[in-house]
């Protein structure tokens, strides 16, 4: 039976939803075969591999070994070719081997794999880095955190594990204001994020652009065709200008200060993409736009706050406006372990959640009967 297993492993599927077949049923299997001893294990040092990946991309050693042309490397010639202490360079590959994400050779030898390449891509590199930075700290403060909260789930951004974690009284977003480290790799993140799936503005099914093109009197009018708002650095103004160059008419990136500054002004410009510094606390100032976007912007907010967003956005809104809301819906009963990650970081860093399809139409309820889309 195992080697039936392991030859599957050899030769995936390449169908994107056999392979997501595959990997759940394997999931469950994995489930149903481990012993305690290494459920345990699973549970205790689930965290450990974020930071063996942070040294192993500190060291080098994931593009040591995808450039490469030998047979694969030893750790001693892995540690000359990184420069790095050999103990520490064979501790950290090894690691890398027994998680997968280096292939080692009958011959003791480290061998790149697709998943050594995949993270030596910088999206990945900040994705590490904006969890090992910003997350992890609040998320190890939880469980504390709750301890002294009575055991109810945060409801004020200012006081959450965040807080506690990162000894400060400010509410994330102004920390990072104050911290560009941090700031950096948050941003960097969430334009890496989900970049290569295929969301709703490169597939034209989803959202046809036939239900923004703007009218030619609203052209010459300078209609406001589409608002990225808390967009970070403009990939999704970006991709829209790219995957749907039929549609005309200004684009508009709005952030807080400290995001946009980071933005790649000189692409924007090329792009005609405008920024513009907005807080969403307060009334949106660009009255009548086709479309008001807000990705992964709602998620960082409780109720109330996420509700004056809304709110803040609706009374812009021309009749014909329309409010795009990319988010996740986790799945409950029944959620994706990737979905609970990103809900129990969001109560950790900023006292809100990842919402279900009940939660989204209780937030959004008000809002259905102006045409908003829940
Ligand atoms: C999770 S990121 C999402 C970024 C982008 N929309 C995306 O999907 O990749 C949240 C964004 O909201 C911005 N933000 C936070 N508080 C804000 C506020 N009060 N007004 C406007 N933007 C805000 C942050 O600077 C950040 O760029």
């Amino acid at each position: 039976m195992a080697d039936s297993v392991l030859a599957l492993a050899e030769h995936p599927p390449e169908h994107p939803t056999e392979r997501k077949k595959l990997y759940k049923a394997a999931q469950k299997l994995m489930f149903s075969v481990e012993s305690t001893y290494e459920l345990e294990h699973r549970v205790y040092y689930g965290g450990i591999l974020l930071y063996v990946a942070n040294v192993a991309i500190d060291l080098g050693i994931f593009k040591a070994l995808a450039d490469t042309h030998s047979s694969g490397l030893s750790a001693h010639e892995l540690a000359k070719a990184v420069c790095g202490e050999e103990l520490l360079v064979s501790r950290i590959t090894r690691g890398l081997a027994a998680y997968g994400l280096v292939d080692i050779n009958p011959s003791g030898l480290y061998t790149a794999n697709a998943n050594t390449h995949r993270f030596t891509d910088p999206g990945v590199e900040s994705g590490v880095h904006h969890n090992v930075l910003n997350m992890f700290p609040a998320i190890h403060s939880l469980p504390q955190w709750l301890r002294t909260h009575d055991m109810q789930s945060p409801t004020d951004v200012h006081d959450t594990a965040f807080q506690l974690g990162f000894n400060t009284k400010d509410e994330p977003f102004t920390w990072f204001a104050a911290h560009p480290e941090n700031l950096q790799a948050g941003a960097a993140f969430m334009s890496a994020q989900r970049a290569d799936q295929k969301g709703w503005i490169e597939d034209d099914t989803i959202f046809p652009s036939q239900d923004l093109t703007l009218s030619p009197t609203d052209l010459a009018a300078n209609r406001v065709l589409f608002i990225d708002i808390g967009g970070g650095v403009g990939h999704q103004s970006i991709a829209l200008r790219t995957h749907r160059p039929n549609l005309q008419g200004r684009i508009l990136l709005q952030d807080l200060p400290h995001t946009l500054a980071l933005a790649d002004t000189t692409r924007l410009l090329a792009l005609d993409i405008e920024t513009m510094s907005y807080d969403c606390h307060t009334p949106q100032p660009i009255a009548g736009a086709k479309a008001y976007y807000m990705r992964n912007v709602l998620h960082d907010w409780t109720d109330s706050i996420a509700l004056t967003f809304l709110r803040n956005q609706r009374s812009a809104m021309a009749d014909d406006s329309v409010l795009i809301i990319d988010e996740m819906v986790v799945k409950d009963p029944g959620s994706t372990w990737q979905q609970v990650n990103i809900d129990i970081a969001m109560m950790a860093a900023m006292g809100s959640l990842e919402r279900t399809e009940a939660q989204w139409r209780a937030l959004l309820g008000d809002f259905r009967g102006a045409g908003l889309i829940a």
